[in-house]
């Protein structure tokens, strides 16, 4: 078995690095730059440069990169590894529950009590993190970020890079376009066109709409 690199050295790759050891994988260590004081027992194999150094058929890499307000590092870096050949591991928490009928691309990390039901897809990168539901049939698309505790219903498209914020929900059959934000709290009861932040309840584009993430 190919051992793991991560990359990243802050929260998200702590929790990557937590789901990984539950699951017994071996972590040959992280790359950042600069040791982490949040990465106990685990050797900082230095900067992001190291990975001109990693052969791809050796190590699989972690995208221990988080997102906050914006996808976009999180992509960029999942796109940077694969251009060099490397394959971007998946991550699911063994106590998250995938049921086996949902399709799981490569890079996509599912975190801690976070529920995917069945026919649900989660496309390359897509990061579904702790507590978060996404119900039956719900596509997920590229590096989308379904943050700690959203809830998706059944049936919802959430476009590339979008972000779903913390606790937000989105109803039966909405479409989210590609990178809009939901902020945190929302609730999202009719689509949301690409490149879009929406908030409240029920969710509205905020004043500046029109910002790009
Ligand atoms: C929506 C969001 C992206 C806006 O971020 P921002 O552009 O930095 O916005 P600001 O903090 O400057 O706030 C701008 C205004 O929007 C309001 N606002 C911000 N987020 C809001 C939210 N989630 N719901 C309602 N109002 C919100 C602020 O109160 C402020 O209002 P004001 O102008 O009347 O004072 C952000 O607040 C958010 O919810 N992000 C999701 C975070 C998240 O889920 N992270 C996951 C980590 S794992």
């Amino acid at each position: 078995m190919a051992e793991y690199v991560l990359l990243g050295g802050g929260g998200h790759a702590r929790s990557v690095l937590a789901a990984l050891r539950l699951r017994d994988l071996p972590v040959r260590g992280y790359l950042a730059p600069a040791p982490s004081t949040t990465m106990p027992g685990l050797a900082h194999l230095g900067g992001d440069e190291q990975l001109e150094l990693l052969e791809p058929g050796d190590v699989a890499i972690v995208n221990g990169l988080g997102t906050t307000e914006s996808t976009r590092a999180r992509q960029a870096l999942h796109e940077a590894v694969v251009r060099r050949g490397f394959t971007v591991a998946q991550v699911l928490h063994p106590r998250a529950f995938i049921d086996p009928g949902a399709k799981v691309a490569e890079g996509v990390q599912v975190l801690a009590g976070a529920v995917v039901n069945v026919g649900a897809e989660l496309q390359e990168g897509a990061l579904v993190n702790s507590g978060a539901i996404i119900e039956h049939d719900t596509v997920v698309g590229p590096h989308a970020h379904v943050a700690p505790g959203a809830v998706l219903a059944g049936g919802v498209r959430i476009g590339g890079g979008a972000l779903v914020g913390l606790g937000a929900r989105v109803i039966q059959g909405i479409s989210v376009g590609a990178g809009s934000v939901v902020g945190a709290g929302a609730v999202v009861v009719c689509d949301i066109p690409a490149g879009v932040t929406v908030v409240g309840v029920p969710a509205r584009p905020r004043a500046d709409e029109g910002r790009t993430q």
